[in-house]
């Protein structure tokens, strides 16, 4: 429908220029160091099903779309440690492209759902052919366990909408438990895993130097 091709086109827009920008933030770290707190970077716009279906949801007249929904424009950055995660939201404060309009701390205070994350929601001005519009996007940043949960999570809801038997629903949650708990483990290693980190990337470094 062109109507919507009309709609989504800024939103498309920028969530291809975020990606670019964000990704740049991970290629940045790895020149500068060894040791990036962003391990990759993610992008979508939704699709036009799931905005009907939440606006249904959620009462939001389609003509407030642009106000109300903050997620037409998503991106997803991964971190390897929970203490990057904060990291990167101070990477992310200190830019001048983009203002900050929401902060949700999912890592603090997770959802019952057993769901851990850390949501900025921006809003990001597009150039136009009709000039600057600006647009909210929402960036979630969380570990890779918590992606791993995410996402497995996201898929059976699909499956269930939302109606998860009970068995499903302990399980998840004994999930998020299992992630909450790897997270842990992985940060009290984390020295360790960043001297590997740095040693073989040093080692790779060498190997290149003698080609
Ligand atoms: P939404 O209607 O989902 O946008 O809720 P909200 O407006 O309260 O915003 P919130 O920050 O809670 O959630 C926004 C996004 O976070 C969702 O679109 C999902 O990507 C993600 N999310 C939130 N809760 C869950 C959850 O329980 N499970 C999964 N898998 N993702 C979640
Ligand atoms: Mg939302």
């Amino acid at each position: 429908m062109k109507h919507w091709d009309q709609f989504l086109a800024p939103y498309k827009l920028a969530v291809e220029e975020l990606k670019v920008k964000l990704k740049g933030m991970r290629a940045q770290f790895e020149l500068d160091t060894t040791y990036s707190p962003i391990e990759f970077v993610t992008g979508r716009v939704k699709p036009i099903a799931s905005i009907l279906d939440k606006a249904n949801l959620k009462r939001i007249p389609l003509n407030r779309l642009e106000q109300e929904m903050q997620d037409i424009a998503g991106l997803r950055m991964m971190c390897q440690f929970v203490d990057d995660i904060i990291k990167v939201v101070e990477l992310l404060r200190n830019r001048n492209d983009f203002e900050i309009v929401e902060e949700r701390d999912y890592i603090s205070h997770e959802k019952s759902s057993g769901y851990r994350s850390y949501h900025v929601v921006i809003s990001y001005p597009v150039q136009t052919i009709n000039g600057e519009k600006k647009i909210l996007a929402e960036i979630q940043i969380r570990t890779l366990a918590m992606n791993f949960w995410a996402t497995v999570e996201h898929s059976l809801n699909y499956k269930y909408r939302g109606q998860f038997p009970e068995d499903i629903k302990m399980r998840l949650q004994r999930a998020a438990e299992a992630a909450f708990r790897l997270d842990e483990e992985m940060s009290q290693i984390r020295g360790e895993i960043q001297d590997a980190q740095a040693f073989f990337s040093r080692k790779k470094e060498q190997q290149e130097g003698e080609k």
